[in-house]
């Protein structure tokens, strides 16, 4: 089990380079399926969902390699297995975004029904609905989820709720079927762009990923060899703000899509931080003491993102006044208040909505990571706290960040990784 040992005190300054979107990585790992050759990413973030789901491929028969100098390359040529490895794909719940590559590759596929996380019972029902408009037959036994996509057709589909997973399934699961699919209410998440960006790479015909409507031309046949760069990380790039925000420091990330963190910096603003944009860069300098931040809603993009919820919700223990925060999303995501609480923050919560009070400082303490966000949530508290925190599972921080306490470590940080 390991654990992240931070000296607070320390303020975050300097430039760091923001590595590769997770969230935009593990769905085109998943669409490399549907081309049948070679396939070079660069970009690619070293994380252990992403080390997960390249075992996932592998046991599927996907030949995967990283190359000295970071890129990750697959051959897909050959024949691909349309049974998912139990073991692994209930532990990545991005698992289910085989779903739709099996079908568009083999026209047939089984998985597991992935359970519940650390967040919530993250239900698949958009995603198994949306698939059976394209006219693939689910069947549901002992926990398998077994489909038949022989006779897939173009469909018109609306869902429900804009769920990024379900819109980036059925993208995926679209492009091989015949005639035209419409997803509208679609998810409008950065992610989904760049899926859509790699599945045209592949001589696919996606558009309008980014709007809440996204159209596949069906059953072109794809490349057999495709490069592609990954996006920047989005919330590893708020998570390195907040952190600056937090000590008092100044810092410069570069491989930044300032869009894409257009409601983070808002809120930072608020807070009385200096924020200076460049074209793929974002500068912070932050006050002496953080101002009060109001109210944070979180929503579907381009509102503010879930993911970085925790983050918030530790700069605001710190911050002046009172800030209220509702969870929207995911119905089971305050797991790093009763943790910051050891720290001395201050909070009340009933059902998704919390309201913390800024103190004047957190103290150091031993806490748990109870889910990726909410470990570097409190890895950021701990940058801030006077004394020693110890924040212990720091294994799950690795799921979504790549060596967040060496890039901490990188802008000043004093962080150590006991194993
Ligand atoms: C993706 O999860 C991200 N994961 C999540 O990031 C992110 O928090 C989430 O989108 C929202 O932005 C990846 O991309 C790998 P959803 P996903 O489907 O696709 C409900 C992180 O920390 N829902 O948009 O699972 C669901 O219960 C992770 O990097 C259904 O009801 O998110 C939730 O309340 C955490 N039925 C809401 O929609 C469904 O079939 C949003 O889920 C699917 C979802």
């Amino acid at each position: 089990m390991a654990k992240f040992i931070v000296e607070g005190g320390y303020p975050l300054v300097g430039t760091a380079k923001v590595s590769g979107a997770k969230n935009a990585a593990l769905p085109i790992l998943a669409a490399s399926l549907i081309c049948r050759g070679q396939i070079r990413l660069r970009g690619c973030p070293r994380l252990r969902d992403v080390d997960n789901m390249l075992t996932i491929l592998a046991d599927l028969g996907v030949c995967c390699a990283w190359e000295p100098n970071g890129g990750l390359t697959l051959d897909t040529a050959d024949g691909v297995e349309y049974v998912m490895p139990q073991r692994i794909s209930k532990e990545l719940r991005s698992s289910i975004f085989m779903l739709g590559p099996l079908l568009a590759r083999c026209g047939k596929a089984v998985c597991t029904y992935p359970g519940g996380c650390e967040i919530g019972n993250r239900p698949i029902d958009l995603h198994l609905s949306g698939l059976s408009a394209l006219g693939v037959q689910i069947r549901e036994e002992r926990g398998l989820i077994l489909c038949d996509g022989s006779a897939m057709r173009g469909a018109d589909i609306h869902l429900d709720y804009p769920s990024v997973g379900a819109t980036e399934n059925i993208m995926m699961a679209a492009v091989a079927a015949k005639g035209t699919t419409y997803i509208r209410n679609a998810a409008r998440e950065p992610e989904t762009e760049d899926l859509q960006a790699f599945l045209n790479a592949l001589g696919c015909d996606v558009s309008g990923a980014g709007t809440s409507s996204v159209r596949v031309n069906g059953g072109l046949p794809p490349k057999a060899y495709v490069q592609y760069d990954i996006m920047p990380d989005r919330i590893v790039a708020g998570t390195l703000l907040c952190g600056a925000a937090m000590t008092g420091g100044e810092i410069t990330l570069n491989n930044v899509v300032p869009q894409h963190v257009g409601s983070m910096l808002s809120k930072l603003r608020e807070a009385g931080c200096v924020i200076a944009c460049g074209e793929k860069s974002v500068a912070l300098r932050a006050p002496k003491r953080l101002g009060e931040i109001k109210m944070i809603e979180t929503l579907p993009y381009p509102g503010f993102p879930t993911d970085m919820q925790a983050q918030f919700f530790s700069l605001a223990t710190i911050a002046d006044g009172i800030c209220v925060i509702v969870e929207n999303v995911f119905e089971n995501r305050f797991k790093h208040g009763p943790e910051l609480t050891r720290m001395g923050a201050i909070y009340t919560q009933k059902d998704r909505t919390t309201v913390i009070r800024g103190v004047k400082e957190l103290t150091g303490a031993q806490v748990v990571a109870r889910d990726l966000r909410g470990g570097a949530a409190l890895t950021l508290a701990g940058l801030a706290a006077t004394g020693i925190t110890t924040i212990h599972e720091a294994e799950l921080i690795d799921r979504g960040y790549e060596r967040l306490d060496a890039m901490l470590c990188g802008l000043g940080a004093h962080v150590t990784r006991e194993v």
